[in-house]
């Protein structure tokens, strides 16, 4: 591991990595205690008050001084293997939880972890992976959240985010095999596939490239992590690629 820096005020440490990005070693770790301008996906905003949660990124380089390279059709594995070690974290602080197709992470329904990797491609492959990742941990009010918990919600704890930060990164670092040896790889999947939110439920699904609501059953994920879902409407069985498609909560 490279280490965890730790910085008390970023704008995001997403940001912050992708800016540092050519002197940051692999396996790096930057958090924040507070982000004045915390994203999330589809650009949207990530809201977390300060000194309360989890917010960092960790840095993961392919290539010279890094792992083996990635093919960019294998990137797919990073956004798979960071909600599994997410919930293996989660779960043995006693809390049950469930993978939202892509990677966010619920726990009693509501969203407790997001997650935002941002790739860097040089050719047709990965040059590096920025995997930025926010736990609530102790926040106990979400104001403008109605769908947010906490680890703290969900436990009655409250948790130290330095150490536990360490075991978030230990798991993290447990799947990294994954990312190139075939067997590792599909036993994630497994375990992905076993924590997936709402699989084998019949649920209301919006498709976001007709913008159709649909009755549909997710079924799991292909070796892309495109989601695999019957669509009960029709009948058919469709793939879903990332942004393609919207669940009803
Ligand atoms: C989402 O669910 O929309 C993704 C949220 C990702 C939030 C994390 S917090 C640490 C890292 N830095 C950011 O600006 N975003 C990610």
């Amino acid at each position: 591991m490279a280490g965890i820096i730790w910085h008390d005020r970023v704008d995001s440490t997403n940001s912050l990595a992708l800016r540092q990005i050519s002197t940051l070693d692999n396996l790096s770790v930057l958090a924040a205690r507070e982000q004045t301008a915390g994203r999330g996906q589809r650009g949207n905003r990530w809201l977390s008050r300060p000194g309360e949660n989890l917010t960092f990124s960790l840095v993961l380089r392919f290539g010279e001084g890094g792992f083996p390279p990635l093919a960019a059709k294998q990137a797919c594995r990073i956004n798979i293997l960071a909600p599994v070690a997410v919930r293996d974290f989660l779960r043995e602080e006693g809390c049950d939880c469930r993978i939202k197709w892509p990677n966010d992470v619920f726990a009693g329904g509501k969203k407790i972890c997001g997650i935002l990797v941002e790739n860097g491609l040089d050719g047709g492959l990965v040059a590096h992976s920025v995997i930025g990742i926010g736990i609530n941990m102790n926040q106990r009010v979400f104001d403008e959240l109605a769908n947010a918990t906490s680890l703290s919600c969900m436990t009655g704890k409250q948790y130290d985010l330095h150490a536990s930060l360490e075991k978030v990164v230990a798991k993290l670092e447990a799947w990294l095999p994954a990312l190139r040896d075939g067997d590792a790889y599909a036993a994630l999947r497994r375990e992905y596939d076993a924590a997936l939110f709402r699989k084998g439920v019949v649920c209301q699904y919006r498709n976001l490239l007709t913008d159709k609501l649909f009755s549909g059953i997710i079924e799991g994920v292909d070796e892309e992590g495109r989601a695999v879902v019957t669509n009960c409407d029709d009948g058919s069985l469709q793939r879903f690629s990332f942004k393609e498609l919207g669940y009803i909560l």
